[in-house]
């Protein structure tokens, strides 16, 4: 089999499994190959020799059944920078990239702000952030142990020095008054969401994506609790579902924020709140 053989095959196969099975079946192929798309394109007569057709054909087997690519691959891209994945949180998601932009175009000053992203998995906010602003005094916090060490993977590899990590239910370990910048995509599904049963959320635990009957829970939690670990002027900032923008900036108000500020996601849906204490 060559390469071209390979991906339309793929693609064949994976057509009723996935909405992306043409880019699925690039991104699967060239991590057997250990090349990059444009190789793909560039040599698609070139032979898979016996080993890489196995293992090219039992990854797309996986992926018929579900399996996000992301898993199967180990890395998913988030900020133009290659995450470690696996089964401990959220695979990062495009849509977050929208409060990286916020927080570097609200904060564009030279102060050196203090940050901390609540609830960070991978370590894909607190690390992109720590990426763009190397000045800058980060925490990243997560409940899970297991995504603490793969976000302490993810730094290692991207070589950021101004990120300290913490193990904390929310603001359990965490010290009051300290932080300029509170970030956090938290979980936001609501427990019997019909989504959970469709697409990659299936392979993502529980514990990254629900957040009680509405998938409010721990949104009011940070909403109540951010101001005591907020600095005077500091900000909350959090991603939210695309039906929640108001139940979240009913919460920001009830809980005192001011200039409360809501962001669009890359399909035009309010994705995420600001505001000030
Ligand atoms: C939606 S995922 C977001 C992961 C990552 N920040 C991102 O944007 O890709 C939510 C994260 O919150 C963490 N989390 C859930 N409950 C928590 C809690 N009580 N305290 C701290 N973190 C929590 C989960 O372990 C998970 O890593």
């Amino acid at each position: 089999m060559n390469i071209q053989q390979a991906l339309e095959q793929a693609d064949y196969d994976l057509s009723d499994a996935s909405p992306s099975a043409t880019l699925d079946a690039q991104v699967l192929l060239t991590h057997v190959l250990h090349c990059n798309t444009a190789h793909l394109l560039a040599w698609p007569e070139k032979q898979l020799n016996k080993e890489q057709t196995t293992n090219f054909l039992r990854l797309v087997k996986q992926r018929q059944s579900g399996k996000p690519v992301a898993h199967l691959t180990g890395l998913r891209e988030f900020w133009s920078l290659d995450f470690f994945v696996n089964d401990s949180t959220l695979i990062p998601r495009p849509d977050t990239e929208t409060l990286i932009e916020f927080v570097l175009n609200k904060f564009n000053s030279d102060q050196p702000y203090k940050l901390i992203d609540m609830g960070t998995g991978t370590g894909a906010i607190a690390i992109s952030i720590a990426k763009e602003k190397p000045d800058w005094s980060i925490t990243a916090s997560d409940v899970s142990f297991d995504a603490l060490d793969l976000a302490k993977k993810n730094s290692k590899h991207h070589h950021t020095d101004n990120i300290s990590f913490t193990q904390s239910n929310w603001f359990e370990n965490i010290n009051a008054n300290d932080f300029d910048i509170i970030i956090s995509n938290p979980p936001y599904i609501a427990e019997n969401d019909p989504h959970l049963q469709q697409g990659d959320v299936r392979f993502e635990p529980q514990s990254a994506l629900t957040s009680g009957v509405v998938g409010m829970d721990d949104i009011i939690h940070l909403c109540q609790h951010a101001k005591n670990y907020l600095t005077s002027g500091g900000y909350l900032i959090v991603e939210h579902g695309y039906n929640q923008n108001q139940l979240v900036l009913d919460c920001f108000t009830n809980n005192g924020f001011t200039l409360i500020e809501q962001s669009r996601d890359l399909s035009g849906h309010i994705r995420m709140t600001a505001g000030k204490v």
